[in-house]
């Protein structure tokens, strides 16, 4: 017997004042960025004060969200529709949009964890610029500490959260853990030891240890770079507390009440696994789970028609007679019994992942013809959260 799943309305979750925090997560692609953007500028319009915080949005989304250029600050976007009813009856609402800049953030957290020479130090330091802009998982990390920050500033009643485009969607929430562990690592550690032990007496034993231990790691990664490595992690010393502490916050953060999680997929297989993985995540996680979204899927306009009768009939014309407008006739049925296979298969995939998670509340958005990249399209996605 196969289940029917519980609708997830969104309208509900995005009219809950009680919600302060929705992340959208979900693997490569499956439209965590326009999902994010839909579900801001639905609550905006109806009532909420709300930053969404994007990750890497196509251009022509950004710049219809008024998002020009990559300054790290939330940005109010025009063109929001405030009072959904047009009657004043209900509170006007307001929408701001950021570009996570990635490298910005992390300066700013040295900046403000360290005096000013010791920030300038680490900031110009070649090691911490690699770190900074290319370690895999600092983005995520800050994605969180934005978030973070934007809780604390506490100015919006709502934050939407976009997560970065990472293959996996658990990499969001192990890339920051991963890189804290990094930053506060023993590797680290035993790199910068042997200098710190060096004065000391009675420990030359221990210092030889460690100088071979250096030894090694300098013929692997060469000694410039250990240097570098070694400046920095003693210009970090003082911050290791600081990023355990602010990675320990948002993971509070993100357990809280009031914190629901989006998982979106496509259906298709990889994601729908993808998004099974990330659902028992949250589960063992005690994070809040909203639901999941299937985001395009296909519908059929003529559903009544199905797959096997529209191909007999494409045959049986065929048959008949070879006039041009009966070979588009051919073409149109033949269309129409490809979009009936496809949606039946993403029925198939969605009444599995029900079967798998019976708990998990599903919504789900029609394929749009084109891509979603304004306000418009972001409305005609946000129509789908409504209850029907
Ligand atoms: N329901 C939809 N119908 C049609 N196109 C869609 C729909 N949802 C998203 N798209 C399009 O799919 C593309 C990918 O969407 P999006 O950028 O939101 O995905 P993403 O999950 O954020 O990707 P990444 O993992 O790269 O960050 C975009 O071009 C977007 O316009
Ligand atoms: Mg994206």
């Amino acid at each position: 017997m196969s289940r029917t799943p519980t609708p997830l309305v969104i309208d509900q979750l995005i009219d809950d004042r009680r919600t302060r925090i929705i992340v959208c997560c979900g693997s490569g692609g499956v439209g965590k960025t326009t999902i994010a953007a839909a579900v801001g500028l639905r609550a905006a319009e109806r009532g909420r004060h709300v930053v969404v915080l994007t990750v890497d949005p196509a251009r022509r989304l950004a710049q219809s969200m008024g998002l020009t250029s990559l300054d790290n600050t939330p940005r109010p976007v025009t063109g929001v529709r405030t009072g959904r009813s047009g009657d004043g009856a209900d509170p006007p609402g307001s929408m701001h949009a950021m570009m996570l800049d990635m490298k910005r953030t992390f300066d700013e957290i040295v900046e403000s964890h360290a005096d000013p020479d010791r920030a300038s130090q680490i900031l110009a330091n070649p090691f911490y610029q690699s770190l900074s802009s290319s370690f895999a998982g600092t983005q995520e990390y800050m994605a969180m500490e934005k978030l973070g920050q934007l809780r604390r500033a506490d100015e919006w009643d709502l934050i939407v959260v976009d997560t970065p485009p990472s293959r996996s969607a658990l990499d969001f929430l192990d890339a920051p853990q991963r890189l804290g562990r990094f930053l506060d690592g023993r590797l680290l550690r035993l790199l910068v030891a042997p200098a710190k032990l060096g004065g000391r007496t009675g420990l030359k034993m221990l210092n030889a240890g460690f100088g071979m231990v250096t030894g090694v790691i300098t013929k692997i990664i060469g000694s410039q770079l250990l240097r570098d490595v070694q400046t920095f992690v003693s210009a970090m010393d003082t911050m290791f507390g600081g990023f355990r502490e602010r990675a320990e916050y948002t993971y509070r953060l993100l357990r809280a009440p009031g914190t629901a999680f989006l998982v979106i997929a496509a259906p298709e297989p990889d994601a729908l696994r993808e998004a099974s993985y990330f659902v028992e995540r949250l589960e063992r996680d005690e994070m809040p789970l909203a639901g999941l979204i299937l985001n395009r899927v296909h519908r059929s306009p003529a559903a009544r028609l199905s797959a096997a009768r529209s191909l007999a009939a494409a045959e049986t014309l065929q048959g008949l007679d070879d006039s041009e407008s009966s070979a588009l006739g051919i073409a149109a049925l033949r269309l129409h019994a490809e979009r009936m296979r496809r949606a039946e298969s993403e029925r198939k995939l969605a009444r599995r992942f029900t079967a798998a998670h019976p708990l998990v509340p599903v919504a789900q958005i029609p394929a749009q013809p084109d891509d979603v990249h304004d306000l418009n399209g972001l409305r005609i996605i946000g129509s789908a959260f409504a209850s029907d």
